[in-house]
């Protein structure tokens, strides 16, 4: 099969390959998942071959609006009032498991993480696969997640059974992580849904987490580029580095958007752009620590950590 005949915006068939045991490149708002059904211990597997991810990195569930989520975890109160306030959205909740879940989605356990996408496509295919799909980001491990369907092609080639084109994702950067395993209320990943607008609708504190992070994957490293990423608190900071470089014969570019919705939208585009196009140093302008910002700051900050 050639690279683009890989590429179908066909719901159906990218259901019959899942429902054979594939994997296929999933759209939804966020980021591409690389998707098999979950409860297919071979196909998940794959999964974690393809992307090179060590099994101790669990998957996250996902599932459709007209799915039974008490099927698979238990949502408690502060639980149950975020799902109903961003679901369908880029979300992703860490809650106990059911027996249902198997151990091969969560690394034997005891919680699972459960999302609804906000993508059209993406439910309609899980609506006709009727049962529950694990997605993690359809790249490979440590390296940054695809934004559209040729990244996912890119990145996996012919590991990939098929990839559906939903188009550019609209967010841009992951799901926001939160775990509600108990009365506490915790950011594990920052992502669109901010800790005030957790805060809003639970009345809760909320704490993100410092330190080393209870969701494995969360690891310093991640989302890097082959480019060098270092950190800039200004424009000007950033240009007159970014000058100094090519002085000396150093590609380099200069990654800064002050709206933070474009900001996130074309972050990981602009990465694997920068590698193209074969420059050696990106330099990032840190967004402001708050809303959108902060999942910004925390995808540059673990970028430049692989350095
Ligand atoms: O936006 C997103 O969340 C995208 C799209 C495709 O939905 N998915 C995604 O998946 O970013 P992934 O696998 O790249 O990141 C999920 C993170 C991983 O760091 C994983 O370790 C953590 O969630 N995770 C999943 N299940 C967990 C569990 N039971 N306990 C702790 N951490 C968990
Ligand atoms: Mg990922």
């Amino acid at each position: 099969m050639n690279m683009s005949s890989r590429i179908t915006q066909d719901v159906d068939r990218a259901c019959e390959v899942l429902q054979r045991g594939g994997i296929v490149g999933m759209p939804t708002e966020t980021v591409y998942g690389l998707a098999a059904i979950a409860r297919n211990e071979e196909a998940v597997s794959r999964v974690y071959t393809v992307k090179g991810r060590p099994t101790s990195h669990p998957l996250i569930v996902h599932l459709s609006p007209h799915d039974d989520i008490k099927r698979w975890g238990h949502l408690n109160e502060s639980a149950q009032l975020l799902a109903n306030a961003f679901w369908p959205g880029p979300l992703t909740l860490l809650v106990p498991r059911t027996s249902l879940v198997p151990d091969w989605v969560t690394g034997a356990r005891d919680t699972v993480a459960l999302r609804i996408p906000a993508h059209d496509m993406a439910i309609d295919l899980l609506n006709a696969v009727g049962d529950a799909v694990v997605a993690p980001s359809a790249n490979r491990f440590g390296q940054v997640s695809p934004t559209c369907a040729e990244h996912v092609v890119n990145d996996l080639g012919d590991s990939v059974d098929l990839v559906l084109d939903g188009g550019q994702c609209t967010i841009g950067i992951e799901s926001t992580i939160v775990e509600c395993t108990n009365s506490n209320v915790q950011v594990l990943r920052p992502g669109k849904v901010s800790a005030l607008d957790i805060a809003a609708i639970t009345g809760m504190t909320i704490s993100a987490v410092d330190g080393p992070s209870r969701a494995p994957g969360m690891l310093l490293a991640h989302y890097a580029p082959k480019a060098r990423v270092e950190l800039f608190t200004s424009m000007d900071e950033a240009e007159e580095r970014c000058n100094k470089y090519e002085l000396t014969g150093v590609s380099a570019v200069v990654l800064h958007h002050v709206d933070m919705t474009r900001y996130a939208l074309s972050l990981y585009d602009n990465l694997r752009s920068a590698d193209l196009n074969g420059n050696e140093v990106v330099l990032a302008v840190l967004p402001p620590d708050t809303g959108l910002g902060v999942a910004i700051r925390d995808r540059l900050s673990k970028a430049a950590a692989s350095n």
